[in-house]
């Protein structure tokens, strides 16, 4: 039986890929923060040699975009340094290293969903962190693989700290307070189980390298809303506004769709569409609820 170490095991993603290798057989030892810090290179490599992984995925990040450009050292401890540390303890233990990217290391002035050969120009200390930790794994070892997604929303986001778009939307719905969301910047939010499962996928046809795992459909974050607030039968005063009414901290691509073109070439499902996502979403959120 493999043997998977996941380290971030307690966010949306960590759990998922707890549950996806779970169910196809693998060993798993789940990693959370409080029992490894991946800043913590002595813990890291301390944790990793004595499970004896044949895999080790990292599904830890700093994702607070803003905020990182006020702690720009913050975000590149764990985005960049860590995954340094995770990369190495992989290459020295003989196992092969999964971590994930973002979108957000392009520009955004394409106007089709990126593919893999696209030269990034990260906008933001986030994107640029992120960038800096994808070089680092690939500097460990050529069997690396580095996943880039975009944004991630799975059933465990309601109870974890980071939470995800979908609870935030539903929060907002459920406070009867007019609601504004930018319909000048496209996705392709990503459903956390079929990232999970796309990662296993991968990793049973040997890929390395970087590959794209969006949500498969570019739509500006105006229209994710709606198709959330239609799914889940609720009608909010949800009005379109942008960037220039709603500026943030950190610059953010307008356009970061990406194409899996080059992950469904190797016969691996195309991911579901985001009408079908959004139904089981909901479906696990009220399950969950409910237990
Ligand atoms: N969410 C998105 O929209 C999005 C978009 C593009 C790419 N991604 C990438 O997708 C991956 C999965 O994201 P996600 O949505 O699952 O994120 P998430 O739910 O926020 O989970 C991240 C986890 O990492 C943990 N963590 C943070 N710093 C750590 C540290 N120093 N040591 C150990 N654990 C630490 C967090 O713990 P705490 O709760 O204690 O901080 C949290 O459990 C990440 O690589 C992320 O960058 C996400």
């Amino acid at each position: 039986v493999k043997r998977v170490a996941i380290f971030g095991s307690q966010g949306q993603l960590g759990q998922e890929l707890a549950d996806v290798f779970a169910k196809r057989g693998y060993e798993t030892a789940c990693f959370d923060r409080s029992c490894v810090d991946i800043t913590d290179a002595e813990g890291v490599g301390k944790a990793v040699a004595s499970y004896a992984p044949a895999l080790v995925l990292n599904a830890a990040a700093y994702n607070k975009v803003d905020l990182a450009e006020n702690e720009p050292d913050v975000a590149y401890r764990v985005n960049s340094l860590a995954v340094r540390n995770l990369a190495q303890a992989a290459h020295a233990a003989d196992a092969k290293f999964i971590t994930y990217s973002t979108d957000y290391v392009f520009d955004g002035t394409g106007d089709e969903p990126y593919r893999e050969h696209v030269a990034p120009r990260p906008l933001s200390a986030y994107a640029v962190s992120k960038l800096s930790g994808e070089f680092y794994a690939m500097a460990s070892s050529e069997q690396s693989l580095v996943i880039r997604t975009c944004g991630v929303f799975g059933p465990y986001g309601r109870t974890t700290a980071g939470g995800n778009f979908v609870e935030t939307m539903l929060r907002l719905a459920a406070s009867e307070k007019p609601i504004r969301v930018v319909e000048d910047f496209i996705a392709s939010p990503t459903y956390a189980p079929a990232l999970a499962a796309r990662t296993a996928d991968l990793v049973e046809a040997d890929a390395s390298g970087i590959f794209h795992v969006g949500g498969g459909e570019p739509i500006t974050w105006f229209d994710w809303a709606r198709k959330i607030f239609a799914a889940a039968g609720v009608t909010p005063d949800v009005k379109a506004t942008n960037a220039r009414e709603f500026p943030t901290p950190a610059e953010r691509p307008r356009y970061s769709a990406l194409s899996n073109a080059k992950m469904t070439a190797l016969g691996i499902a195309p991911m579901p569409s985001l009408d079908e996502a959004i139904r089981s979403y909901l479906d696990r959120r009220a399950t969950a609820a409910s237990a």
